[in-house]
């Protein structure tokens, strides 16, 4: 029989909450333990969540010889920080989207990882969905040709309040890294790397981006649109363009209910359907991520090809060219 892969998980907050549930779902991987930075949240995390072990700061956390790997769910100006400290201890690490505040921390996630010799992965679980498996298969394949356009957007009207964390500097909020890594991530799945960047963006209250747009450029000459917002509820949809026909993902594109639709050159269709039983959003979606990084481990291997490292650090430069671009800065990152 195969041993069970242990989690522990740093922070106790929406998304940490909802590994728990979604690991849950799997055979042969359990989360074991929790870290917050205050023994009381670990207590009450791991009662609400059915966690065995808690601890009151994230250095007992990594250092509990039950956890082999570790899932970083605090918010992303201290996602590099707290991979280091998983990492130092030995464990492997799943870390929250986006991976870092810019590509200078990721680069030193990964070099530590690699260094370490551990298991390490952005955790951006979209791309383990089976629609994103579908799609990935349908380039491969070359279905609708060569890609010379794409447009994706993800908007969201977020409560308009300066405590959450999406409007605070402190926190790293703003559209661009809390929603725009998923389009942006997106992108370069399908096209690779830009040659050109040209970005605009408009000020949330806070002075975090409210909304950002981008136009990225490829040297085949493709083009990707792509739209991140805070402030406004887009149509959360996606269209490839090929020489040879479309794809479209229907809302929510980045979830586990979006239905896939390939219309050929000549006019014929063909659909992906989500699988049944995926319930509507992130439930039972992050999963496959997690899937992904327990067979990965288990196989002895550093990194997941659906989620290269190297690609995860240019993204974060293609982040740190937009955020150039907008004058978007954060306190020392
Ligand atoms: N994959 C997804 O679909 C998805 C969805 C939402 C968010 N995320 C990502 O997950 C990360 C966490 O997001 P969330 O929505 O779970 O945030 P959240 O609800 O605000 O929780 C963040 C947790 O991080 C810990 N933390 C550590 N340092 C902190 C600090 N200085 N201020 C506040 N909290 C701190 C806290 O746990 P303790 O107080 O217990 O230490 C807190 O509960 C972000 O990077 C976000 O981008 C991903």
């Amino acid at each position: 029989m195969t041993e069970v892969l242990r989690w522990g998980i740093i922070g106790t907050g929406g998304i940490a909450a909802r590994f728990a549930a979604d690991t849950a779902l799997l055979e042969g991987t359990e989360v074991v333990a929790v870290g917050s930075r205050t023994a009381e949240k670990a207590a009450d995390f791991a009662a609400a969540n059915g966690v065995p072990a808690h601890h009151g700061s994230y250095q007992a956390l990594v250092e509990d010889p039950a956890v082999q790997a570790v899932y970083v769910a605090s918010p992303h100006p201290f996602h590099a920080e707290h991979a280091l400290l998983a990492i130092a201890a030995g464990k492997h690490v799943l870390v929250e989207k986006p991976f870092t505040m810019n590509a200078v921390e990721a680069r030193t996630v990964v070099e530590a990882a690699r260094k370490a010799g551990v298991f390490c992965m952005e955790a951006m679980w979209t791309r383990f969905l089976p629609h994103m498996v579908r799609l990935r298969e349908l380039l491969a394949e070359e279905a609708i040709g060569q890609v010379l356009a794409m447009g994706v957007d993800q908007g969201m009207r977020f409560k308009q309040d300066s405590e959450h964390r999406l409007f605070s500097f402190g926190l790293g909020g703003g559209a661009l890294l809390d929603l725009g890594i998923y389009p942006f991530s997106f992108a370069s799945m399908v096209l690779g790397q830009p040659e050109t960047v040209r970005a605009s963006a408009t000020p949330a209250f806070t002075g975090v981006d409210g909304t950002t747009s981008a136009v990225l450029t490829y040297g085949d000459g493709a083009h990707a649109l792509i739209t991140c917002s805070a402030l406004v509820a887009t149509p959360m949809g996606a269209w490839l363009a090929g020489t040879e026909g479309r794809i479209e993902l229907s809302r929510q594109w980045y979830t586990s209910t979006s239905t896939l639709t390939l219309t050929r050159a000549d006019g014929r269709t063909e659909t992906f359907a989500p699988v049944p039983g995926l319930v509507e959003g992130k439930a039972k979606g992050m999963k496959f991520q997690v899937a992904e990084a327990v067979q990965r481990i288990r196989a002895g291997e550093r990194e997941s090809s659906v989620m290269p490292l190297d690609e995860t650090i240019a993204i974060m430069g293609i982040l740190d060219e937009v955020r150039d671009q907008i004058g978007l800065e954060y306190p020392e990152a």
